[in-house]
């Protein structure tokens, strides 16, 4: 079995990357699991940028295949916010029901055609020797009227999939998987991996 160290400390990416990866030879490791404890400053530029600095970061350590992934929501009428600062927006431990919120009052007036945005999800995958590959999903939506559901996390409630449809955070996790910018962009790169 080939190992690979995928370049998160969140148990539930972890999660999704072992579930699509399930059928191949690869065992995946969390940082912590491959013993790697290092402070990365995601200061990129843009998804790509900050994807390639962690894998980078972590192979730079290990010498291994290195996974790692950058996400966040691209708002059309705010010319892309929060885009790479999604997590940032607000301030990092500002709850994301207040973020919501100030989101929905920015938005407020505006037609249903301008509310459009999209969750990104790149993933860069560094081999053993250095190359390095990177791919880009997306998750198309709009910004809904209001915040809906328990489900998923950060920005789901008032991410739409389809006008009149259910809110991100109605949707069960295995329908968002399905869907999902994360989990397109991890069969992308399981194409690139075998
Ligand atoms: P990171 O890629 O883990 O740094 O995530 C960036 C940020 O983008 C998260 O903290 C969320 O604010 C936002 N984000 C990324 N993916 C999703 C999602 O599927 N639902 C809701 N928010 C997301």
């Amino acid at each position: 079995m080939e190992q690979l160290i995928f370049a998160t400390s969140n148990e539930g990416k972890i999660k999704e990357i072992r579930a699509v990866l399930a059928d191949t030879d690869y065992q995946v490791l969390s940082m912590a699991e491959a013993g790697i404890q290092i402070d990365i400053d995601e200061n990129g530029a843009d998804f790509e940028e900050n994807a390639i600095i962690k894998a980078k970061a972590v192979h730079g350590v290990s010498h291994t295949l290195v996974l790692a992934d950058d996400s966040g929501l691209e708002i059309d009428y705010l010319d892309g916010e929060p885009g790479v600062h999604s997590a940032r927006y607000m301030g990092e431990n500002t709850p994301y029901q207040e973020k919501n919120n100030q989101i929905l009052k920015r938005l407020e007036g505006v037609p249903m055609e301008q509310r459009t945005a999209r969750f990104v999800c790149v993933i860069a995958a560094v081999f053993p020797d250095g190359r390095c590959v990177t791919v880009r999903e997306t998750m198309e939506g709009y910004i809904g009227w209001e915040a809906r559901g328990e489900q998923g996390f950060g920005y789901d409630p008032i991410f739409y999939v389809e006008p009149a449809g259910l809110s991100n955070g109605e949707l069960s996790m295995e329908e968002k998987n399905r869907l999902s910018h994360r989990g397109k962009a991890l069969e992308a790169v399981k194409k690139e991996l075998l």
